[in-house]
Formats: C-alpha cells, structure tokens, sequence
C-alpha cells in the first residue's frame, strides 16, 4: 500500500513539473501579437509530434489554429505559413528580410558553405558552380549519356524479382546515381560506405540539434565528418594520380577552364549538397510517377508507346540523346502532372533578418525579436487518389 502511494505521488508531481513546463514554455512565446499556436516542450517543442504525424501535424493544427500558426520544430521557434497568398508575398520579399533560413541541425551537418546557409555572392559563387554541373553541354555529352547506362544496368534483372518494393528501390537509385554521378569511380564497398554515413547524415538533419551520445543529430554529425574523410581521401587519391575525370567531383576540382574555383571544403560541402537535395526528391517523385502509371493503364500503355516509339528507332545499346528527352512530350506531362498531385516537398524554410510586419495588408503584426523566426511555408496540397474501378 506504502508503495503504492509512493508511485502514486510520484505521478502527481510528474505530472505537475510536466504541465508547469508546457506552460512555462507557452508564456515564453506568449507575446502580443504573435499568432495563436502551441510551442510544446522546453528545447525540444513540438519536434516528435511533427516528424512522427508529418503533414498531418501540420494538418491538424490549421484545423485549430487557422493558416497561420506559431509552433517550435527542431529546435527553432517556427511561425507556419498555409496561407497561398501570403506565401506568396513571403517568397518573392527576400528583400525584406525573408532570406532562406533551415534549421541549425540541417545547417551544421549540411556545411557552413551549403548553398542554403551562404548568401550574396557566396550564394552566387555557389549556384554558379551547381549550374555549371547541368549546363546543356554537360548534359548532351555526360550526364545524360551516363544516366541511361546506369537506369539500363539498375534495371536488368528486375524480371526475376516476384515482389519489387518501389519504395525501397527508387531511394536506393536515386543515391546511386547521384552519387555515381559525383564519383563514377567508385567500387561497390566505397558506395556501401558512403551510403551507411549517408542516411545517418539525412536522419541527422532533421533532428533537434543536442549534441549528445546517442543523439541523431550527434550521429548526424559524425557520419558528415565520416563523408568529409572519405571525401578528402578520394580528392588526395585522384591529384596524386594526376588523371582527368570526366565526372562532377572531377569538374568541381578541375583548375583550368572552370569559371568557379572552390576551396576543398566549398566542394565538399557541394558534393552533399547535391546527394542531400537530389534524394528524398528524385526517389519521392520515381515512386509517385510509378504509383499513379499503375493506377492509371491507359497512361502507362501511352507512355510505353512514346518510348517503344522511340527505341524503334535506335539499335538496342544505343543511349537516348537529348533530342529523343525533349521529344517525349507525353512523359514529360506524366511527370509534371506527378510533380502537380503529389506533395514532394512539403514546405520551405525562411527566417527574418529583423523585426517586420508581415502582410503588407497588416494582417498579422508580431515582434520575433525573442524568436529564432523562422517561417515555415507548407504547401500541403490535396493529394486526390482516383479509385481503381
Ligand atoms: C523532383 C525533384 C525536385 C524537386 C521537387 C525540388 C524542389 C526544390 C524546391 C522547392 C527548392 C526551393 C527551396 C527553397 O526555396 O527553400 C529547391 C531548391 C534547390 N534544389 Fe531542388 N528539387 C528537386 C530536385 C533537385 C535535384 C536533383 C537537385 C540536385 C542535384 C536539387 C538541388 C537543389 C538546390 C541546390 C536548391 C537550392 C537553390 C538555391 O538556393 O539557389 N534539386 N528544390
């Protein structure tokens, strides 16, 4: 009995010491002004809520709140935007003080030099040299004829597979071509290395930055620091050889001819950049394309047409050019319309270099000098599924 009330009384002070905080942790953002919304835990807020419910966090507090909410996402007190026409006005103010703004985990692990953290010419100097990899040159004579031979590769062999998880698969290819794309030199136990550091990388960047042990912002923070090495490796290894390389870490390092030279961290930095921007968006948007062609007969029987068309034409090895690419009109609505009706990016990140008004129509006013202001825009679009009749 003695022990009972022991456990008891325990629970009621855990319980209080839990609400005394959620509610400390409200007067904190309670500033007049500010727009309605809840802030959750001390340091952590609402992070778990939201990466366990996804849009549906998002989804639920419009539903209480209005388009308009305050909340605290990965370690950041966030405002979040559902609003269309003042997202709008949010993305085309830079200006105003409405600069790109991720959250501190995404920006220690991503690299002081990711084109998301620098601005003005740094963020020129870096979208330059980003550009330069997907000029339409490189594109005729490297990237794309490299694409075609990775895809044929990566697909042979499919036909004996009873089950293929699609989702499984289109991660797994969109980090193998990315990164094949980035070094095709490298040997299978190499890719299997960077691809182990490279999902703890990508669990990392979303998580609350607390550097402790066991922490996956801390084994965010090591596998980066582990892709950083293996990087630094391979960039030592291939000046030593003093052998040309015709892929992305090539023209990165290449000193002549190159319109932006970077320092060996500006190039790493680029490297993740490009895996990290180029994964969860390319695998989402395969996965979905494939989704609704299963969904859809009629559009796969028409998309197949297009490409047998085109194949026709050709002897069996020979790569697709860019003229066949731009010939594909159909393909081309299949992925526009995937891109249309599915949600591959759920919302950007924005802060605010200073104190402002938002709307000019004065709509919302607040004071975020307290705040680590950054907005998240959401665009969460309604995602209709026709049923298979
Ligand atoms: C379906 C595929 C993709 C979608 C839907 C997509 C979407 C987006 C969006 C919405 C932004 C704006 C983010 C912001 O304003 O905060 C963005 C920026 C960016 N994306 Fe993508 N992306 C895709 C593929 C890729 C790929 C394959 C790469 C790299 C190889 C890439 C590299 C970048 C970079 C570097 C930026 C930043 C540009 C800048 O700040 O100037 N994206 N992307």
């Amino acid at each position: 009995m003695g022990i009972m009330m022991m456990i008891l009384g325990l629970l009621v002070i855990i319980v209080c010491i839990c609400s005394a905080l959620l509610r400390w942790n409200q007067m904190r953002y309670s500033k007049k002004g500010l727009p309605p919304g809840t802030m959750g835990w001390p340091i952590f807020g609402e992070t778990t809520e939201f990466l366990k419910q996804g849009p549906d966090f998002m989804k639920n507090q419009r539903l209480r709140y209005g388009s308009f909410f305050k909340s605290h996402i990965l370690g950041c007190p966030t405002i979040v935007s559902m609003d269309a026409e003042l997202n709008r006005y949010i993305l085309m103010n830079e200006s105003k003080g409405l600069v790109a703004g991720y959250p501190q985990s995404m920006l220690d692990i991503l690299g002081t030099c990711n084109i998301a953290a620098v601005h003005g010419p740094s963020h020129r100097l870096m979208r330059g040299s980003l550009l330069s990899l997907i000029s339409p040159a490189m594109m005729k004579d490297h990237l794309l004829p490299k694409i075609d031979d990775f895809m044929r590769n990566y697909l042979c062999g499919w036909d004996d597979l009873e089950t293929v998880d699609i989702q499984e698969k289109t991660k797994h290819m969109a980090f193998l071509s990315s990164l094949l794309q980035i070094a095709e030199t490298l040997k299978k136990p190499e890719v299997e290395e960077y691809r182990t550091e490279f999902f703890k990388l990508v669990v990392g960047t979303l998580s609350v930055p607390i550097d402790l042990p066991g922490t996956n912002y801390r084994s965010g923070v090591q596998a980066r620091n582990n892709i950083d090495r293996l990087l630094t490796e391979l960039m030592q290894e291939r000046r030593e050889s003093g052998e040309t390389f015709t892929d992305m870490l090539g023209y990165l390092m290449k000193k002549e001819d190159n319109r932006y030279l970077l320092t060996d961290k500006e190039i790493r930095d680029q490297v993740v950049t490009i895996l990290y921007s180029g994964y969860e968006t390319v695998s989402t948007t395969s996965m979905m394309a494939l989704k609704y062609l299963h969904d859809h007969p009629e559009a796969l029987e028409e998309l197949r047409r297009e490409h047998l068309a085109i194949r026709e034409r050709k002897r069996p090895d020979e790569p697709l050019t860019l003229d066949d690419i731009k010939s594909m009109k159909f393909t081309r609505a299949v992925i526009f319309e995937t891109s249309r009706l599915a949600t591959i990016v759920n919302g950007v990140l924005r802060k605010t270099t200073h104190d402002l008004e938002l709307n000019g129509k004065k709509l919302f006013s607040f004071s975020l000098s307290n705040l680590r202001n950054i907005i998240i825009i959401s665009f969460l679009k309604k995602i209709i599924f026709k049923e298979k009749k």
